[in-house]
C-alpha cells in the first residue's frame, strides 16, 4: 500500500449503524487524524433506496445504489459492510477481499454462516476482516478476547448477548407485566428485529456465542451443535417462582471448555441465575459478558449491546485498527500472527454431547390437581435418574388444575430431555412442560 495521508471509507448500507459511523467520524475526524497520523475520508456509500431521507449529513453525490461500485472502486481502502443479510453481503465481502480491501462488519449472521470461507478469503488476499460490532454492540469483547486476555485459556464465557430479550425479561420482572404486553412495547420502541425469531428464539445470541467460541477456541460451532432456546415460553409465573428461589431469569449464552477432555459446550437458553451474580444485575437492553481465564480469573464486561452510537463505537474501533495496520505497513505481518493464533487455538476440540452436559433444572408443569399426579411426576423423574431438590405447588390456575414447580439436583441434559418427553406424554400433564436451566456459579 503506497503512503497515503488519507484513507477512504466505502460503506455498504447506510441504515441506523452506518449513519452513526458517518456522524461520529465526521464529528471526531480531526481527533482521529491526530491519533492515527492519517485522515479518514467518508468517501462513498451504497444504499438500497436513494430517495430515503437520512439523518446524517451525507452529500447526495456520495450515495450510490450500486454496491459493486464500492467494492470494485480502487480508491476505496476500507469497506464497512453494514447492510445486513447474508447472500448479497457475502458476495460483496468476497469481492472486496479479492480486490485486497479490508472489510469491517457488524454482520454476525454472515460471520456465523460463512466465517470459515470469509476469513480464509481475507487471508488469501492479504486483507483483514474485522468484526468488533458483531458481538455485544459497544462492549469491546472481541478486543478483550483477542488482545487484552490473550494470555488466557478460557474455561467459561457466559453472558447476556441479546438486549431485546433482556429488556422484555426486565420489564416483566420489574412491573409484573405479561410477556405479550412487553413484547408489544418493545416492538413499538423498534427494539425487535424484523425477523423476530432472532431476538425471541435465542438465534441472535447464538450467532454471537458462536463468534465468541471461535475467538476463544478457534473452532466454528454451528447453531445445530448448540442447544438454542429463547424466551417465548417464560411467564410471570416463572419469574415469580425464580424470585422465590433467590434468582432472576436471564437469557444466557454459555461457552465452556473442559481442557482435560478437550470438549466444548455452547448454548443459549433462559436460565435461573442467583441475584448475587453480577450478570443477574444487568437489566434493560444492556449486555454483559463474563470471561473466566486461567491467568486473569474472572472479568465481566457490561455495556450497551445495541443501538446506533454503541455499535458505531465498535465499528470505528475496527476502522482505526484497519487504518493502523494499513498505514504502518504491518498488515501482512499482523495477518500472519493472526493465522498462527487461530492455528494454536484449534486443537482438535470437539462438541460435548447431551449425555455429558450436566446441570440443575427448573421444571414447571400444569397438571390435573388430583391424587397420584405428583407421585407419577416424581416417578418419571426418578426413572430418568433425576433427583428432585425442591417442589412448589399452587392450585387455582383453573378448576382442578395445579401448577407444579420442581427444581432438580444435577443431572445430564440427555436424562432431562428424556424425562420431559415422557412428561409430555403423561395424560395428567396438561400443557408442554417449561424447562429452564439453573446457572451454576463459576469460582
Ligand atoms: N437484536 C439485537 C439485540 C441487536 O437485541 O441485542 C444487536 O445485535
Amino acid at each position: 500500500m503506497p503512503d497515503k495521508s488519507t484513507l477512504k471509507l466505502g460503506f455498504l448500507g447506510m441504515g441506523v449503524v452506518g449513519q452513526g459511523v458517518w456522524k461520529h467520524i465526521q464529528r471526531h475526524g480531526e481527533t482521529l487524524r491526530s491519533r492515527l497520523g492519517v485522515g479518514l475520508e467518508l468517501y462513498r456509500a451504497a444504499v438500497r433506496d436513494l430517495s430515503l431521507k437520512r439523518l446524517s449529513d451525507i452529500p447526495p453525490s456520495a450515495l450510490t445504489d450500486d454496491p459493486e461500485s464500492i467494492v470494485n472502486d480502487p480508491e476505496v481502502d476500507i469497506v464497512c459492510e453494514l447492510m445486513g443479510g447474508t447472500d448479497r453481503a457475502r458476495e460483496l465481502t468476497l469481492t472486496a477481499f479479492r480486490n485486497g480491501k479490508t472489510v469491517v462488519t457488524a454482520n454476525k449472521a454472515l460471520i456465523c454462516d460463512h466465517g470459515t470461507e470469509l476469513f480464509e478469503a481475507a487471508r488469501e488476499n492479504g486483507a483483514h476482516y474485522l468484526f468488533e460490532a458483531s458481538v455485544a454492540g459497544g462492549i469491546p469483547v472481541i478486543k478483550a478476547l483477542r488482545e487484552g486476555l490473550v494470555a488466557n485459556r478460557f474455561s467459561h464465557i457466559f453472558g447476556i448477548l441479546n438486549g431485546t430479550s433482556n429488556y422484555i425479561l426486565t420489564r416483566m420482572e420489574r412491573e409484573g407485566l405479561a410477556y405479550e404486553d412487553v413484547l408489544t412495547e418493545a416492538r413499538n420502541l423498534g427494539y425487535v428485529e424484523a425477523d423476530e425469531a432472532l431476538d425471541l428464539d435465542g438465534i441472535d445470541a447464538a450467532h454471537k456465542a458462536a463468534i465468541l467460541a471461535y475467538l476463544a477456541h478457534g473452532r466454528w460451532i454451528s447453531l445445530d451443535e448448540m442447544v438454542v432456546e429463547g424466551i417465548r415460553d417464560i411467564t410471570l409465573h416463572d419469574i415469580q417462582a425464580a424470585h422465590r428461589l433467590g434468582c432472576k431469569i436471564k437469557l444466557l449464552a454459555i461457552i465452556s471448555k473442559d481442557f482435560d477432555t478437550n470438549r466444548i459446550r455452547a448454548g443459549v437458553h433462559p436460565m435461573l441465575i442467583s441475584t448475587e451474580e453480577v450478570v443477574a444485575g444487568v437489566d434493560e437492553v444492556y449486555n454483559a459478558v463474563s470471561i473466566t481465564g486461567d491467568v486473569a480469573g474472572n472479568t465481566v464486561l457490561i455495556g450497551r449491546g445495541a443501538g446506533q452510537d454503541a455499535t458505531a463505537s465498535a465499528v470505528i474501533s475496527d476502522i482505526v485498527d484497519a487504518v493502523t495496520s494499513i498505514s504502518n505497513g504491518v498488515l501482512e505481518s499482523s495477518l500472519k500472527l493472526e493465522a498462527a493464533f487461530y492455528e494454536r487455538l484449534s486443537d482438535g476440540s470437539t462438541i460435548a454431547g447431551l449425555d455429558e452436559i450436566q446441570g440443575s433444572f427448573y421444571l414447571r408443569l400444569s397438571v390435573d390437581d388430583k391424587p397420584g399426579v405428583l407421585a407419577r411426576v416424581t416417578e418419571i423423574l426418578s426413572n430418568a435418574g433425576i433427583s428432585i431438590s425442591t417442589v412448589d405447588q399452587a392450585s387455582g390456575e383453573g378448576k382442578g388444575v395445579a401448577s407444579l414447580i420442581l427444581t432438580t439436583h444435577r443431572s445430564t441434559e440427555k436424562a432431562m430431555a428424556g424425562a420431559v418427553a415422557d412428561l409430555k406424554d403423561e395424560p395428567s400433564v396438561l400443557e408442554n412442560p417449561v424447562l429452564l436451566r439453573i446457572f451454576e456459579s463459576i469460582d
